[in-house]
């Protein structure tokens, strides 16, 4: 099947799931006040003095990143991703965000009663400042190839990536395959509890698209349900006991 065909097929319901989404959003809102009267304001200020307007001769990651302290946006498109993983509305979940950036989304889904653990490279003074501002757990780690996570002490029942650059992006000359993200994939899959899921909220990295067909193939094949950017694997399957 063609790639086109596979993307249509792909996307036949997705006015429909979209206007959905937004209706349930609409139905239980997070409001925004509430969250940002927890962030302290003077300490804002600061950072926005301080990292707002890298120079010039600042790496090219703190220039593009410095838009992160619009906080009320990166805040309100993280309540989106809260409500749309239903994170409002389930019991405290254990969240593991890969590439977690400023930790806006744990941040959000913290303030709903859940426990997260960022992971990051670090070394973003934007980032780094953020994620203590917010009051975000992260440790520092660099997602390589093929290469096993580290041991966490516990296991997590939603592990996510929103606006992935692990994988290779803009300013690299190369790209994950399919094996690289079968890889990842089964790795992540060893650090859920049974019932867990993962999540990939996609950057598009592959020549404006943000799968290759190959890929596309591998997250279908371990049952995701794709939509554009958006990849949700399915639940880790529970394991009755005696079994
Ligand atoms: C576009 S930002 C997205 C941040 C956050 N997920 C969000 O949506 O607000 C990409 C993030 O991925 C991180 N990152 C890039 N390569 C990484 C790697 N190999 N391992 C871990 N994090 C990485 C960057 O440091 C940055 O924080």
């Amino acid at each position: 099947m063609k790639f086109y065909h596979k993307i249509a097929k792909v996307f036949q319901p997705l006015t429909y799931r979209r206007s959905w989404r937004r209706l349930r959003r609409g139905l239980h809102p997070i409001p925004l006040a509430p969250l940002l009267a927890r962030i302290d304001q003077e300490r804002l200020r600061k950072l926005r003095a301080e990292l707002g307007s890298p120079p010039s001769t600042a790496p090219a990651s703190w220039r593009h990143y410095a838009k992160y302290l619009e906080l009320e946006k990166y805040l309100r498109l993280n309540i989106r991703r809260v409500q749309d993983l239903n994170l409002h509305l389930t019991s405290p979940k254990d969240i593991l965000d890969l590439g977690c950036g400023g930790g806006f989304f744990l941040f959000v889904a913290q303030a709903q009663g859940h426990r997260g653990l960022g992971l990051d490279t670090g070394g973003i003074p934007v980032f780094d400042e953020l994620v203590k501002l917010l009051g975000v757990e992260r440790g520092i780690y660099r997602i390589e190839a093929e290469e096993a996570l580290p041991d966490f002490g516990r296991k997590f029942d939603l592990i996510t990536a929103f606006s992935t650059a692990f994988h290779g992006g803009k300013d690299n000359s190369w790209r994950w395959g399919p094996n690289e993200w079968e890889f990842l994939i089964a790795d992540l899959e060893r650090h859920l509890n049974p019932g867990g899921q993962i999540f990939f909220g996609l950057n598009p990295a592959y020549a404006g698209e943000y799968y290759t067909p190959e890929i596309l193939e591998v997250f279908l094949r371990r049952g995701a349900a794709v939509e554009r950017e958006n990849v949700l694997f399915p639940p880790k399957a529970v394991i009755p006991s005696g079994a």
